[in-house]
């Protein structure tokens, strides 16, 4: 069997957080989804998490995973600390002729083929052991590779326990293994803290290995990009920027237009078909929908389905839905359960929020639509609003089709108006509105004739 153990133990000091480090996210996801991720779509049949520091949170998070199964590091006095201290918890689960690959949870950029190229290789060669390795620009806070004069992997060195020399090589330790089961338990059985950093370190287990005889090797990794380990919220950001690249690369291979990929933020999940258009500053989460033909400029769209040929404008939409053909903003907001019909018009500083608006229906400018069920072809005017809180309770109101809402009203809810019903401008409308009806709730308008001028304010 192929099993995957995810280190995930770890305090993650350099973080300087309260959060977990695996838990630090990456495009709307904790690290450790994508590592696992990557094991579940490549061949590995059992996956083991390693928790340890803060273990109720990481569970938590990840409480609805299938097939994971979540082992603990006894963390405090009298344990070792270690990447070596963390897998010998799991080695109980391995049988002697598992392969076995041994991940960082902190590694969330490694891929699935990645993962199935090493272990094909490893197997191929019949390995104890074989090490991911890549060359780095800059190898720092990385182990090093140490191979002897003919090119054999033989050590592992921490930066820590690193002289001059052995520093400056490029060569660094991904912190991927793979282990054949038996090599991997007679390894752990081997490890001591004698190191700089007084840890129990799995990579120890190369040398134990190489001393005892056993086959190993490593497997060099072309795009070191794929074995960037996050230690800081520096590599953090470094870690994001290459995943929302490649992320947005395959939208456009897709079909999408990125105006300004770089300020393009799309998260893994997220479904876009062909021909949307996308313009700079646009966050798009991984439960949304986008449909062919629309276009999106500078907003921020979560768990929302949007139809074909919309145009959002500067605006934020949270889970919510709008149908084809419909303008939002700019600067709109709809807020949760909005569900905005066909060829409707929402226009600038305009909010709704769990409210229903039918087909055709507009509201310009400067209006409030709350817990409302609007009919189709109804016009709400310039600054109307929906009273629907009286500070204890909410309440619903209801507006039919063709009705025609006057600019400045407030209809306070419970209300219902109904079809071709026509509030004038200006009007607190309190009680239902009939079909067909004209409700005008405001003081008669008086003129009185040379007041300025009796006042002295005539220019
Ligand atoms: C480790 C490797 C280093 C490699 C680098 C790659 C060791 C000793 N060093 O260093 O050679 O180049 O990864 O990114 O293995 N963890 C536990 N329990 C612990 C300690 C750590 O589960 O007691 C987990 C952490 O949560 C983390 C992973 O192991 O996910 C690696 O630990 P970290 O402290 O980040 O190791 P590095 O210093 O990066
Ligand atoms: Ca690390």
């Amino acid at each position: 069997m192929k099993v995957s153990i995810i280190l995930a133990a770890g305090e993650g000091t350099r973080m300087k957080s309260k959060v977990p480090k695996v838990l630090h996210e990456i495009l709307g996801r904790p690290m450790l989804f994508y590592v696992l991720n990557a094991c579940k779509k490549a061949s590995t049949e059992k996956n083991i998490v390693v928790v340890g520091h803060n273990k109720e949170k990481v569970k938590e998070k990840f409480h609805d995973e299938t097939d994971v199964d979540f082992i603990e590091q006894p963390i405090g006095e009298g344990f070792p600390y270690g990447t070596g201290f963390a897998v010998s918890n799991a080695v109980s689960e391995i049988n002697d002729d598992d392969t076995v690959i041994i991940l960082n949870g902190d590694t969330p950029l490694i891929s699935d083929s990645t993962i199935d190229c090493f272990l094909k290789y490893h197997e191929c060669r019949e390995n104890a052991m074989t090490v991911l390795t890549a060359d780095m620009p800059d190898p720092t806070n990385y182990g090093r590779i140490i191979r002897d004069g003919d090119a054999n992997i033989k050590a592992i060195v921490e930066e820590k326990d690193a002289n001059e020399k052995e520093k400056l090589i490029r060569e660094i330790n991904s912190g991927i293994f793979a282990f054949k089961g038996s090599a991997l338990k007679y390894a752990i059985d081997n490890l001591n803290t004698d190191n700089a950093a007084g840890e129990m370190y799995l990579t120890d287990a190369l040398e134990i290995l190489v001393s005892a005889g056993e086959k190993v090797g490593s497997f060099k990794i072309k795009d070191p990009h794929e074995i960037l380990g996050v230690n800081s919220r520096y590599e953090l950001s470094n870690t994001s920027e290459i995943l929302r690249d490649k992320i947005n690369k395959e939208y456009m291979i897709n079909g999408v237009t990125l105006i300004d990929q770089k300020s393009t933020y799309i998260e893994l999940g997220a479904k876009i078909e062909e021909d949307v258009t996308i313009y700079p500053n646009t966050y798009i989460d991984k439960k949304s929908v986008i449909k062919t033909g629309t276009v999106i400029y500078d907003s921020k769209i979560y768990n929302s389905t949007i139809d074909e040929g919309v145009t959002i404008k500067s605006s934020e939409i949270e889970s919510s839905t709008v149908g084809s053909g419909t303008t939002v903003g700019p600067y709109a907001h709809l807020r949760p359960n909005s569900n905005v019909g066909k060829n409707c018009k929402v226009g600038n500083f305009v909010e709704i929020k769990n409210s229903n608006v039918g087909d055709g229906s507009k509201m310009s400018h400067l209006a409030y639509v709350g817990d409302a069920d609007i009919g189709c072809d109804v016009n709400i005017g310039c600054g109307v609003v929906f009273v629907n809180y009286n500070g204890r309770e909410k309440f619903r109101s209801v507006v039919g089709d063709h009705a025609f809402i006057g600019s400045n009203s407030n209809l306070v809810a419970p209300l219902e108006v109904e079809e071709n019903a026509y509030i004038a401008a200006g009007s607190t409308i309190t009680k239902k509105v009939s079909k067909g009806q004209l409700s005008l709730e405001r003081a008669e308008q008086k003129n009185i004739d040379g007041w300025v001028l009796r006042k002295g304010f005539m220019k």
